[in-house]
């Protein structure tokens, strides 16, 4: 009996971790795995440019994430309010890896298509990292 408590501790953890995103990652870490794919450093200014430019539905980044990342943002469809992108303004923000994935996924479909290279993912991460 002695080893139940501790288990069940255990997969409580697990799953309440799973449901709250809670942290995994850090911003830091997450700019470096990109950047290990992408054939060029990472460049804020291409990211704030990525992150601006209109694409499909005359949609772009700052159309739900605002830009600067620095305030909360508005899903266009929706309305759901959206933290902050800017980890300076959210310490929440990029650290959780399943989460960033996810959503890179979803997003970059949403807005240009496809879904964003290594090298779009490490610019637009520069470029939120430099928001202060
Ligand atoms: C139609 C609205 C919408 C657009 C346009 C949009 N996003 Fe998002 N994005 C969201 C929502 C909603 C979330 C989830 C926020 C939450 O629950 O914290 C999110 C979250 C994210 C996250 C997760 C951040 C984290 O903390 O891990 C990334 C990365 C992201 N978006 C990237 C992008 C990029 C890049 C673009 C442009 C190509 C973009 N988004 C355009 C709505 C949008």
């Amino acid at each position: 009996m002695r080893l139940t408590f501790p288990c069940l501790l255990f997969s409580f953890t697990t799953v309440f971790s799973g449901w709250s995103h809670a942290g995994d990652t850090t911003p830091d870490r997450q700019l470096q795995r990109w950047q290990a794919q992408a054939p060029a450093a990472a460049s804020a200014g291409r990211g704030r440019d990525f992150f601006v430019t209109k694409a499909q539905h005359n949609w772009s980044c700052a159309t739900c994430h605002n830009a600067p990342p620095n305030v909360a943002g508005e899903h266009a469809k929706t309305k759901k309010r959206i933290r902050p992108m800017a980890p300076a303004f959210n310490d929440q923000a990029f650290t959780n890896e399943r989460k960033a994935d996810k959503w890179f996924r979803r997003n970059c479909n949403d807005v240009v298509g496809r879904e964003c290279s290594a090298q779009e993912k490490a610019d637009v991460l520069a470029y939120l990292l430099s928001v202060r």
